[in-house]
């Protein structure tokens, strides 16, 4: 008999098939036992029916408890009232493992608790479906990226230097010498955009950030394009047309996993390019005129992230940041040199920070200035600084995080379950 999945189901009605899967949830109703497997793909509900309650289907079923794993063949019926519309009449009933007691019940648990049983929650109904929608942003991406001819570049991550800031390293040692794990790819990114002219890395980074906030992770997954000859304009554009692209995926393939996390999906169909720009300044106008204490210069925090995004209900792309919050390799702006060309992209709903980039310096003087201010070891970016002594260009990239994107789409409190094993301050099991 042919092994299927259920999310296959809809093609083998009429016929008899085999499901491999764990018993999700049971009950009985007169002379039918009613057995929902889940196999990773799906739920189905199966049915078992006699007259003669010393029936040997119905003692194996008396036996199941919740996860045990089984194997199930049967006919395939269309049905209306069950869910998802098919279910499997049972012929045949093959158990692999009685599970024990299984700690994950259908009751309240702690986020404490289910934090500790992570490697258990994950076959929990939300949290699969939030992981389906991770790993399609994560292919709509891949999708996005390699259809516009963008070079996928993978970036080390063991590195002998800082990218975002010294204060959020995570050290280790590398033989007789330090190393740092990746903050981000995007400093060897400059040196293979020269190689290649477009490109991305997307792979996991890591800070060892001592804040506990519902946005951050230690470990997280970001995708860096970088482009060369790019300005911070063009990078604005396509930023706006990943998100969109990402939007637009998720929507059309994954409305059944949004619609069991109960995501609202109006808000995100309203969006569409282009999004509300404003330069720091204005943005910090637009906050104080609201009541925020936030002084001119300071750098935005999740409640100024919120604000602005509760006005414009669309995402934002905060630009012009004074030069003083901002890494050392951000080009500074022609006329206002105390600014530099980032952009922040904040998305809607109060969700933050999404994406992060800017325009680089290319001016070799002043990005060896700029290492010196931030008190960084010149030796470290001597191959760096090497991609402005030999046919310098002017180039522009972002970093969209994964995790704070997928939080967003599905409208989470916090960001620890868009990640299989999310890595937190104090948590580092399972
Ligand atoms: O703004 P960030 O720090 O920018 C960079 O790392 C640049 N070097 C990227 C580039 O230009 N190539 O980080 C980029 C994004 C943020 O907007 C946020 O989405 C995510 O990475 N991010 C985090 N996500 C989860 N946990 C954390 N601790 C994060 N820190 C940054
Ligand atoms: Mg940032």
């Amino acid at each position: 008999m042919k092994w299927v999945y259920i999310e296959d189901i809809y093609q083998y009605a009429g016929q008899e098939v085999e499901i491999r899967g764990w018993v999700y949830n049971k009950r009985s109703s007169g002379k039918v036992r009613f057995l929902l497997i889940r196999d990773g793909t799906g739920i189905i509900q199966g049915t078992i029916f006699s007259e003669n309650k010393d029936f040997p289907l119905f003692q194996l079923f008396d036996g199941l408890t919740q996860e045990s794993s089984l194997i199930v063949r049967g006919l395939v019926r269309t049905d209306k009232r069950a869910p998802g519309g098919y279910e499997l009449e049972i012929k045949e009933l093959e158990v692999i493992q009685i599970a024990e007691d299984y700690p994950i019940t259908p009751k309240e648990h702690s986020v404490a608790f289910l934090m500790e049983h992570r490697h258990l929650w994950l076959r929990s109904q939300k949290q699969h479906a939030v992981l389906q929608v991770r790993a399609e942003t994560v292919r709509a991406i891949r999708d996005f990226f390699n259809d516009r001819s963008f070079r996928l570049m993978d970036t080390p991550i063991l590195t002998p230097n800082a990218c975002e800031g010294t204060t959020t390293l995570f050290e280790t040692s590398y033989f007789d010498q330090k190393a740092y794990l990746s903050q981000s790819g995007q400093l060897y990114n400059e040196a293979t955009a020269a190689a290649f002219g477009k490109v991305y890395c997307f792979g996991p980074t890591f800070r060892a950030e001592k804040s506990k906030t519902r946005r951050h992770l230690i470990e997280f997954w970001m995708v860096e394009p970088e482009v060369a000859f790019a300005t911070l304009q063009d990078i604005i554009e396509l930023g706006q047309d990943l998100i969109m692209f990402i939007l637009e995926r998720v929507l059309e393939r994954r409305r059944a996993d949004l619609e069991i996390l109960e995501r609202e999906t109006a808000p995100l169909e309203r969006i569409s390019k282009p999004f509300p720009q404003v330069t720091y300044d204005q943005a910090v106008k637009l906050l104080q005129e609201r009541g925020s204490p936030l002084a001119y210069g300071d750098d935005f925090g999740a409640p100024e992230e919120t604000k602005l995004s509760e006005i414009f209900d669309q995402p934002v792309c905060v630009t012009h940041f004074p030069a003083k919050i901002k890494a050392f390799y951000m080009q500074p702006d022609k006329d206002r040199p105390d600014l530099a060309l980032g952009v922040d992209f904040l998305a809607s709903e109060g969700f933050g920070e999404i994406i992060g980039g800017g325009q680089r310096i290319h001016d070799l003087n002043l990005l060896e200035q700029r290492i010196k201010e931030f008190n960084l070891p010149a030796e470290a970016f001597k191959w760096y600084t090497d991609l402005r002594r030999y046919g310098t260009f002017p180039h522009s990239g972002f970093g969209l995080g994964l995790e704070r994107t997928v939080a967003w789409l599905c409208k989470l409190a916090h960001i620890r379950e868009t990640i299989p094993f999310p890595r937190l301050l104090y948590r580092i099991y399972p």
